[in-house]
């Protein structure tokens, strides 16, 4: 009788393809960000109250439940990795790991029915002897977006996957054929310059897109339905699996003049890699005030309308 070959069966790994079974964390975080998410769905089909945590930053009983259930689960599966999550949890942040957490990413989508919000868990290793403003290594990204039923998830060294499968920042060469993505502050909103650079960026690209959740539009990157993103004021809860995503999916993380990025950063530019240096330069030329295209004002486009008005009239 010819024996079962179990092992020719298995196909072989390629050189440098990641291997989910490789994983360390991502089996346990992603089976607690998919638990998570199916509360957020039945959140969301129900529909949620919209408090107010200050300005126009929302909060909603669905972050703080999604917060809490991935608090108790982190605990139970990695009892001595250190919690930060975005509504409050603070546990543990003395240990070698910790775990950012932004149980609910697009609350002010989330809380209008608009179908774009994810969860995003990002694990940093903080070897002995870093200083509590020094950053560590991340090692470990989990970002789910419940909807879609897309999972994104990578480790150091042992790459990015997209529900299973490999994913790659796109090939996009150059500034002038990419797709972009930002976002703008729910607190201080009147103090952000962004809207300069959202008016530049969309002049010299195919577009620019706000919806409203910036982790998403990171594992957008990393994925390639988006060439390059920035944001000003992020906050390590939104960034940290995003960034690490991209990393092992080919692209590129840095501050605004390229430089390391930090989890503490008040700005983060992320691309494909190949389009970095034009977004950096475009950067550079508006801190220094060049190349700036004149926004016609409301003024002198009410004056042009009314000499169209009259004419035609
Ligand atoms: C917000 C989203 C949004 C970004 C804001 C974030 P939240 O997070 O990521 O896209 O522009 O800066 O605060 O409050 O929905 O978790
Ligand atoms: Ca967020
Ligand atoms: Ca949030």
């Amino acid at each position: 009788m010819s024996g079962l070959n179990v092992e020719s069966q298995v196909p072989e790994a390629k050189p440098g393809a990641p291997n989910s079974s490789d994983f360390v964390w991502i089996p346990a975080a992603t089976s607690i960000a998919r638990e998570a998410g199916a509360r957020l769905r039945e959140f969301f089909a129900q529909g949620v109250a919209t408090e107010y945590k200050g300005d126009v930053d929302l909060v909603t009983v669905a972050d703080r439940t999604a917060e809490k259930l991935i608090r108790e689960r982190l605990s139970q599966a990695f009892p001595e990795h250190g919690i930060f999550g975005e509504e409050g949890t603070r546990d543990r942040l003395e240990g070698e790991f910790r775990w950012y957490v932004d149980p609910l990413d697009g609350t002010t989508n989330f809380a209008h029915g608009l179908p774009q919000f994810c969860i995003s868990m990002g694990l940093e290793q903080r070897h002995k002897g870093l200083a509590p403003d020094e950053d560590g290594t991340l090692v470990a990204a989990v970002i789910y977006d419940p909807l879609r039923d897309e999972l994104y998830a990578a480790e150091r060294g042992r790459g990015a996957l997209l529900n299973g499968r490999p994913m790659r920042v796109s090939s996009t060469p150059e500034l002038a054929e990419a797709l972009l993505a930002t976002g703008f502050p729910s607190h201080k909103r009147h103090e952000s310059p962004n809207i300069h650079f959202y008016q530049e960026f969309c002049l010299r690209s195919h577009g620019v897109r706000r919806a409203g959740s910036a982790a998403l539009d990171l594992a957008y990157v990393a994925t390639g339905r988006l060439d390059g993103f920035w944001e000003f004021n992020l906050n390590p809860w939104d960034t940290a699996a995003g960034i690490l995503l991209i990393e092992e999916a080919g692209g590129r993380v840095t501050n605004f003049s390229g430089g390391p990025f930090r989890l503490d950063s008040r700005e983060i530019l992320a691309s494909n890699g190949l389009i970095h240096a034009e977004l950096m330069g475009l950067f550079a030329d508006m801190f220094a005030g060049r190349n700036l295209a004149p926004i016609p004002t409301p003024q002198e486009f009410a004056a042009r309308r009314a000499a169209r008005t009259s004419k035609s009239g």
